[in-house]
């Protein structure tokens, strides 16, 4: 079962593999910022600072809103776009 440690908020949470991230976040109450939810508006840019090896690459969508907002370090996905799989995440955010 994978840990994500909210860095920002300093929450640690235990969930189930193939939980969407946003869920995660909203159970664990974590402040991470959410938009449209559908990978195309931008808001929720986070960077894997812990983890990011095991998760799946981003798909086109997620790689084009990186892009088009300047966000183009390696580190940085949109959280809205992530599935956990077994992998601990450790994760930050702007704001
Ligand atoms: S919430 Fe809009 S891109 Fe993730």
């Amino acid at each position: 079962m994978p840990r994500i440690r909210f860095l920002n908020d300093e929450i640690e949470f235990d969930c189930a593999p193939g939980t969407s991230l946003p869920r995660a976040a909203v159970d664990a109450m974590a402040g991470l910022p959410f938009g449209c939810r559908a990978g195309t508006c931008g808001t929720c840019v986070i960077r894997v600072v812990e983890g990011a090896a095991g998760l799946p690459p981003a798909g086109f969508v997620e790689l084009d809103t990186l892009a088009v907002t300047g966000h183009l370090e390696e580190d940085e996905r949109l959280a809205c776009q992530i599935i956990l799989g077994d992998t601990d995440l450790a994760l930050r955010w702007d704001g």
